[in-house]
């Protein structure tokens, strides 16, 4: 093999046909579609359940279709007496991203029929993990801060009752749309490290549990979807917008990076759905605490001054969650509360033109060398 032919993080590789999200630069701007359809557009007018049926069945639904689908998400909400169980025993001081994964797999054995992957038995899979991801993840956090459970309302949409489960009082219209706004945005993008590993999980043609759980520990990582909660620890470092260009500049100096920013595919372009993210951090700051967004706008104008740097889709959802009452550690199962949407849809698509994926290393270890046997070996 030549040296020529690898590709470093498989930037810019093309490792299969999709027709879920198309991420293009047009001009010098990026465009974003779900199934065709522009984020902008989608940001405005739809809202997460319509979003995840686009991504699910590849049109947009008609009235009765996304009635018919909103209440099936709202009767798959509850969670098997099974699960709570665990959440009660797991230790309240896990991380949220490790207990939702572990809740996933153990959602895997109560499913008699968790190898079957007809596209409407993953459908029924898809639905149901899209309904439980919320109660799963506000479930925990009342357990573990000694809180009674707050079952799901089958009153409130998708992102109201899940402010609802967590907070135990109804979110304001501001909130509920802040929050459903939130899970429109992160519902999909194309290849990211997460939809990969649950891609390269469904080629081996592994159950869907498993594949989900191989996108959930991958999203968990700092350079993905674990960025925000860190930007929100930067946040609160900083503390004041005054004192961000020095923040900025000090860890640049030092070769560190400042997490919610750059992105290995929106290069020199500004991500759409930050232009979103800025807007709504903006408009929850007008309303709430307007400090977080302050110090975000600092930080941004800090690190295109020094390093040219856009921020990416984990920077302002930071302040927005702060202003939702969001404890900094749910921040990232915010995210997977929304992606398991695309995850499933790119596991079933996966699932219906798979070709195993299992590409090449290029070796640079040593060769050859003669078997010493251990005795022969010395100390
Ligand atoms: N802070 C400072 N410098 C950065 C940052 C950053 N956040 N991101 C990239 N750079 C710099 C690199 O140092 C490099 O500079 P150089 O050419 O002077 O050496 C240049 O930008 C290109 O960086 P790469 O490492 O090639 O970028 P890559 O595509 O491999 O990484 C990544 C992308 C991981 C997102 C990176 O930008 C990063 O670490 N960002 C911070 C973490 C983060 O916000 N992750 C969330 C991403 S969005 C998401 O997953 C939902």
């Amino acid at each position: 093999m030549c040296e020529k032919k690898i590709h470093d993080g498989l930037q810019d590789v093309l490792a299969c046909k999709s027709s879920i999200c198309r991420i293009e630069m047009i001009d010098g701007k990026a465009i974003l579609e779900y199934r065709g359809y522009d984020i902008h557009e989608l940001a405005q007018h739809s809202t997460f359940e319509e979003v995840a049926y686009l991504l699910l069945f590849g049109e947009l639904p008609t009235k009765s279709e996304l009635e018919a689908f909103s209440e099936e998400l709202k009767e798959l909400r509850e969670l098997p007496p099974q699960i709570i169980g665990l959440l009660t025993h797991l230790s309240p001081f896990s991380h949220p991203m490790v207990v939702l994964r572990t809740a996933i797999s153990y959602l895997g054995t109560m499913d008699k029929h968790i190898h079957h992957k007809s596209h409407e038995k993953s459908l029924q899979k898809a639905k149901s993990l899209i309904a439980k991801f919320p109660t799963i993840v506000a479930y925990f956090h009342r357990i573990r801060s000694g809180q009674n459970l707050v079952h799901p309302s089958d009153e409130l949409s998708h992102a109201a009752n899940f402010l609802y489960m967590l907070h135990g009082v109804e979110p304001t219209k501001t909130e509920a749309k802040a929050m459903d706004l939130d899970l429109v945005l992160h519902a999909d993008h194309e290849l990211n490290a997460s939809t990969f590993a649950a891609r390269i999980a469904a080629s081996t043609l592994a159950d869907i549990y498993a594949c989900v759980v191989a996108a959930t520990g991958t999203l968990m990582g700092p350079l993905h979807g674990g960025a925000a909660q860190k930007v929100m620890e930067m946040l609160r470092e900083i503390a004041v917008p005054w004192r961000a260009e020095e923040y900025v500049k000090m860890k640049l100096e030092r070769g560190e990076r400042i997490m919610g920013f750059g992105h290995r595919v929106y290069r020199g372009v500004v991500d759409p759905r930050t232009i979103e993210l800025r807007a709504l951090a903006e408009k929850l700051a007008k309303e709430k605490e307007p400090k977080w967004f302050e110090i975000s706008r600092a930080v941004e104008e800090a690190v295109y001054k020094y390093k040219g740097l856009f921020p990416n889709v984990d920077f302002y959802s930071a302040s927005v969650y702060a202003n939702l009452g969001i404890p900094d550690d749910l921040f990232i199962n915010i995210f997977a509360i929304s992606r398991i949407s695309g995850w499933t849809a790119h596991i079933i698509e996966q699932y219906e033109n798979n070709r195993l994926i299992r590409p090449r290393a290029f070796y640079v270890g040593e060769a050859g060398r003669k078997y010493v046997p251990i005795d022969q070996r010395g100390d």
